[in-house]
């Protein structure tokens, strides 16, 4: 059982959505058919020209402009730089890797393989998470183990079954090599005395990433318009919160904001990989993940941190089995997937095309397959 104290351990927007949804996230007894009217505090949601809005709708927000960060605030040149560098392969070992082969800005942010394969064809042990709509998480990865958006983009480069760099000052020479990058790091970083390094790299991709958002007409919704969504998926809207998906997945991001057990009320199969555990070794944090984000999900399978479920529908149907202890019948099934579609937004079509990337200099590393 979880116990309230990890429900804290959220982000900013979380008062409001865990104050909303502290009392499911108790699970409630399995028979029992979720109160309407229990998720939402009173007064949240209400729009008393609109009394046919659901109660629960107060656990939800729309998504925000921009996912900003006061460590690291976005400016148009970080975002210049950080898209090139997001792209750049020479940041990997054999210049074949780049953040968009896994994160396919194309493709929804994912490469839609169970495990990743980087530096060598080498398979990794997760799957790969979607990059948009990342950065208002709490923190980054399946179990939350980097901060931010720019601690996370110090990971792959050095990886070695991703971009398998040597190390930090192995970047910085690739980087200081591409003489059109020079400009580039000076007008992002502004008087700093030496701007190309690896931890400014990882800034100007996690300025990049911070505006990587895809608002849908569930915002629209969120933001008032009862058009916005067709009956059909305001009847799968209240199917999601009657099988308890809520109590997890609620806030902007519709998760993302919490690390829950995965299996809490019924184990679940896979104990392979356990989650927080690995990184905290606390005995409480077994099997323990972050709450993964319902943006888009009808376009990222396959699913879970394994990938190892391939169909939407089966994903839902284990979720309400092992986290809310429902058995959902394939017509909830149905609904809830007709709700969970409206969470899909258009690509940023302008802000993720692929740009020029500087030539490479004379001292520029070559390729290196080993
Ligand atoms: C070889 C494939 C691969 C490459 C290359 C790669 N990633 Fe990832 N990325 C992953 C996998 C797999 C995970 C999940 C790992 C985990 O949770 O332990 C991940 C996680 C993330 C996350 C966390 C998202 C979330 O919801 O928690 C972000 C953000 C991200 N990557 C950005 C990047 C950036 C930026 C780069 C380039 C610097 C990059 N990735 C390169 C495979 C890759
Ligand atoms: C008790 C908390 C909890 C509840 C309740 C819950 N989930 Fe989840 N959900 C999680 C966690 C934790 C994960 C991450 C799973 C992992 O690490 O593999 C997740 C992952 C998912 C995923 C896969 C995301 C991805 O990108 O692979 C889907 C889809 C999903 N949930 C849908 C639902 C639906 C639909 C419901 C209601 C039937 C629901 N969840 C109820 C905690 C919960």
């Amino acid at each position: 059982m979880q116990t309230p104290r990890l429900l804290l351990a959220a982000a900013a927007w979380l008062p409001i959505a865990t104050a909303a949804c502290s009392k499911p996230a108790e699970p409630p007894p399995p028979t029992e058919p979720a109160q309407p009217e229990a998720p939402a505090e009173p007064g949240v949601a209400a729009e008393p020209e609109k009394p046919a809005r659901h109660p629960a709708l107060g656990a939800f927000q729309p998504l925000p402009e921009e996912m900003g960060s006061p460590d690291n605030p976005v400016t148009p040149e970080k975002i210049t730089l950080g898209r090139m560098l997001y792209f750049d392969a020479r940041l990997s070992k054999n210049h074949d890797v780049s953040c968009n082969s896994c994160h396919g800005l194309d493709t929804y942010g994912v490469d839609s393989k169970p495990t990743s394969s980087g530096h060598k064809g080498q398979l990794g042990g997760r799957n790969a998470p979607t990059v948009y709509n990342a950065g208002g998480h709490l923190s980054q990865f399946w179990d939350g183990r980097a901060k931010d958006l720019e601690e996370q983009a110090k990971g792959p480069p050095l990886n070695p079954i991703e971009m398998a760099m040597a190390d930090a000052a192995a970047v910085e020479k690739v980087l200081t090599s591409i003489p059109g990058y020079e400009p580039l790091f000076k007008a992002a970083f502004p008087g700093e005395e030496k701007p190309i390094t690896f931890d400014n790299m990882a800034k100007a991709i996690g300025a990049f990433e911070r505006k990587l958002l895809t608002p849908s007409k569930w915002d629209d919704y969120l933001k008032g318009n009862d058009d916005a969504l067709n009956d059909a998926e305001k009847a799968g809207f209240a199917a999601f919160i009657d099988a308890g998906c809520q109590a997890c997945h609620s806030g902007p991001y519709v998760g993302g904001g919490l690390y829950q057990k995965l299996g809490l009320i019924k184990p679940w199969p896979n104990q392979k990989d356990q989650g927080r555990f690995d990184v905290t070794k606390n005995e409480g944090e077994k099997m323990m993940f972050k709450v993964s984000s319902l943006r888009n999900i009808e376009k990222t399978a396959p699913y879970f941190h394994d990938g190892s479920e391939a169909s939407l529908d089966n994903a839902i149907k284990m979720m309400a089995s092992h986290q809310s202890g429902k058995e959902l019948d394939a017509a909830a099934i149905a609904s809830i997937k007709t709700f969970l579609a409206t969470l899909t937004g258009p690509l940023p079509e302008d802000y993720i095309k692929q740009p020029a990337l500087p030539e490479s200099g004379p001292d520029t590393p070559k390729p290196d397959p080993s």
